[in-house]
């Protein structure tokens, strides 16, 4: 795999394109699995994480085929297909939310328990409690987790915690459960709101997805959908958003919905940098000395942990003691090695990192841990004095749309090796 050679030091300047939101897409893509007839969707991001769930649900029977550079059909499948290889599920966490959908369509459904970033453990136990609640046996043979039903049945499921993907999954499988299903304590997650669209796109009767609880309406049979476009990624717009603010640049980002990226606006602006949110668009300018801040990772509409990593990169340089707190996964420093290897001065207590900020990053080789630590290893040699050489790139094009080209456009010198 290339690596990345970046040589910083100058602001990021102009305008950027954000693309389809990854998390959204996977949800979608696995949605789609449920429905009888075609769907066409547009915006979906051409990232390995994509490619690789097209294949996963190529292998389980569906026809999926891109019609453009952002739009994929899907003829979904007739009759339950293959177990999906290790091979493939190992490369996403994503890959779990087959299960909620084929279970749901066929009465059964098997697959290798998922992979993706190292970022925690990671478990599926409320995935699982909620389809056993809708009548499913589920049991784990030989690494694979293997659900049965006659038919789901919908009832009442408390998740302990809002996880985005049990939420996900829950939704799916319900939409063709008998009767009604009430989720409790759900994730908030945009991407929730996007898959409850879709799903109603496709004929499902799902209400209340953006809210804590969301119900269902079964329904027999879902038929198709001519035409749905997936949200913009808040994630890839955050890391502009970081990347403008800590080369001291000034960024304009297409394609973004400003309510999504809250958040992360608030604390920019704490931090001291501008922010100008437009019909459509928002910029980022930051010209003087910014300030250092406190984070704390919570579940939408809390401060996204998909954004810590180069918020974290970012705080590195500014004057004074930031603190960032991980309250969703418990693995998710693995960067702060890396960052330290470019002259950071950060420490990790628990769930508790400390980052003294430094006054300038210096270029190094570095490599990337998981997704977003990449992310933010870009951000750093962006800042950094001299060349940056990151290596394990693949993390990157994981989730990033073309992620150079675009960097290249807003004048950062970037090259690939
Ligand atoms: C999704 C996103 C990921 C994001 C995360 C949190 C996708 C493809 N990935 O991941 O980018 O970082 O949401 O916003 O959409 N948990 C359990 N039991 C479960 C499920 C989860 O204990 O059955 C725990 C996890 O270990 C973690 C927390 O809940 O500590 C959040 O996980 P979850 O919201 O499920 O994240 P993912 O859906 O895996």
């Amino acid at each position: 795999m290339q690596k990345l050679v970046i040589t910083g030091g100058k602001p990021l300047i102009g305008k950027v394109k954000i693309s389809g939101a990854k998390n959204a897409a996977l949800a979608i893509l696995c949605a789609a699995l449920l429905a009888e007839e075609e769907v066409t969707i547009d915006n979906i991001p051409d990232i390995n994480d994509v490619r690789v769930m097209l294949e996963l649900i190529n292998f389980v029977g569906a026809d999926a085929k891109w019609l453009d550079k952002d739009t994929v059909r899907i003829k979904p499948p007739v009759a339950k297909g293959p177990t999906p290889p290790y091979r493939l599920s190992k490369k996403l966490r994503a890959s779990n939310l087959m299960l909620g959908p084929i279970l749901a369509r066929f009465g059964e459904a098997e697959i290798p328990l998922p992979g993706g970033c190292n970022i925690g453990i990671r478990p599926m136990d409320l995935h699982f409690k909620g389809f056993v609640e809708m009548g499913a046996v589920v049991s784990m043979e030989k690494g694979c987790v293997r659900a049965t039903c006659k038919k789901l049945v919908g009832t009442r499921i408390y998740l302990d915690f809002p996880s985005v993907g049990a939420t996900e999954n829950l939704m799916i499988a319900a939409c063709l459960a008998t009767g009604k299903t009430l989720l409790e304590n759900v994730a908030k997650e945009p991407e929730i709101v996007d898959l409850a669209n879709f799903l109603n796109c496709m004929g499902a009767k799902v209400r209340g997805a953006g809210t804590d609880v969301i119900h269902i309406e079964g329904v027999s049979r879902l038929g198709g959908c001519q035409r749905y476009s997936v949200i913009p990624d808040r994630i890839e717009a955050g890391t502009f958003m970081v990347a403008a603010a800590a080369t001291r640049g000034d960024v304009e980002l297409e394609n973004v919905i400003l309510r999504h990226l809250e958040p992360l606006r608030a604390k920019l602006q704490e931090a001291g940098a501008e922010v100008i949110e437009y019909e459509d668009n928002i910029r980022v300018i930051a010209s003087g000395e910014l300030k250092s801040i406190d984070i704390k990772t919570l579940p939408y509409p809390g401060f996204p942990t998909d954004m810590q990593s180069q918020m974290m990169a970012m705080l590195a340089t500014i004057p004074g003691t930031s603190l960032i707190t991980e309250n969703i996964f418990e693995n998710r420093y693995q960067v702060v090695d890396e960052l330290k290897r470019m002259g950071a001065k950060i420490k990790v207590e628990g769930r508790i990192a400390i980052i003294q900020g430094t006054e300038c990053l210096h270029g190094t080789q570095v490599k990337a841990t998981d997704l977003r630590a990449g992310a933010a290893l870009v951000v750093a040699a962006l800042m950094a004095k001299g060349t940056t050489e990151i290596s394990n790139t693949e993390y990157i094009y994981r989730g990033y749309h073309e992620l150079e080209k675009k960097l290249v456009s807003l004048g950062a010198q970037i090259i690939t090796k």
